[in-house]
């Protein structure tokens, strides 16, 4: 394995969740057999029909405070405090399973369930209990403006410019638990090696459609596979910076 690393990227997908109770999309009974994504991830959808979205993401955010992070997430955690080099968690995971495992250096590039957005002032407030379409702007104070605060199809993910700076700048780059269906993420790996000098590593259940563009690959439960993987980047021989 190529070593030492100094910057590090992981992008994570609903895999890395999955083992804490929390829903994958694509896998046999994923959120997206048993939802249409075009009534409850769209703008178009929204408008449409706002209970039936508010009722959706409130069953998520729901299950979501019973869900607990789980021995992938705390190995992640675990690796940032150890990592002298650069590091950025990148997760397409609108859970706060990553910050409840001590992730700090994290963007959320689809958004977060537990925030929610004014469509009227613009502001982002913190949202645990459900939403609906009256709900009340605790910022400017109006009526019927709130949307949950996740990346719907169609809509542009948030950071771009900062991960695509640290994806052509990293040495290693992670993808764990995502299926690489969804652009931009799934682009991130061809990113990486269009710059040349990073080594790529998926941690999946089983090979994702862009499994291929690894370098190497470690198939089987993220809570199996991450806590491995960090253990032996951790305990690697060479310094790691
Ligand atoms: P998917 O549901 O598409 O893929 C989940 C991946 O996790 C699959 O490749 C599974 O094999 C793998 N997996 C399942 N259980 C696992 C486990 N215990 N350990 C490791 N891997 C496991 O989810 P994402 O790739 O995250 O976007 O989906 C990407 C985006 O599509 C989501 O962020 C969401 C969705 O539509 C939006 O809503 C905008």
């Amino acid at each position: 394995m190529p070593q030492p690393f100094r910057s590090l990227v992981i992008l994570t997908g609903a895999g890395i969740s999955a083992e804490s109770g929390l829903g994958t999309f694509r896998d046999k009974d994923g959120l997206w057999t048993r939802y249409s994504l075009e009534d409850v991830a769209t703008p178009e959808g929204f408008v449409r029909d706002p209970v039936l979205v508010h009722d959706f993401y409130n069953a998520r955010r729901r299950n979501l405070i019973d869900a607990a992070p789980n021995a992938a997430h705390a190995a992640l955690a675990e690796l940032e405090r150890h990592w002298d080099g650069d590091f950025l968690l990148v997760t397409q995971n609108v859970d706060d399973l990553h910050e409840r495992a001590g992730s700090q250096k994290l963007l959320h590039m689809h958004g977060e369930l537990l925030k929610m957005r004014c469509e009227n002032c613009g502001q982002v407030t913190s949202w645990t209990g459900d939403a609906a379409p009256d709900s009340i702007c605790p910022v400017c104070r109006v009526q019927g403006y709130m949307r949950p605060h996740v990346v719907w199809f169609g809509e542009m993910p948030f950071y771009m410019e900062m991960i695509f700076t640290a994806l052509q700048r990293c040495d290693l780059f992670l993808s764990v638990g995502t299926s690489g269906t969804v652009y931009p993420a799934a682009g991130f790996v061809s990113e990486v090696r269009q710059a040349g000098r990073a080594h790529t590593v998926e941690l999946n259940l089983d090979p994702s459609d862009g499994h291929s563009l690894f370098a190497e690959h470690l198939h089987g439960p993220a809570t199996e596979v991450v806590p491995r993987y960090v253990t032996r980047l951790l305990q690697a021989d060479t310094p790691l910076v």
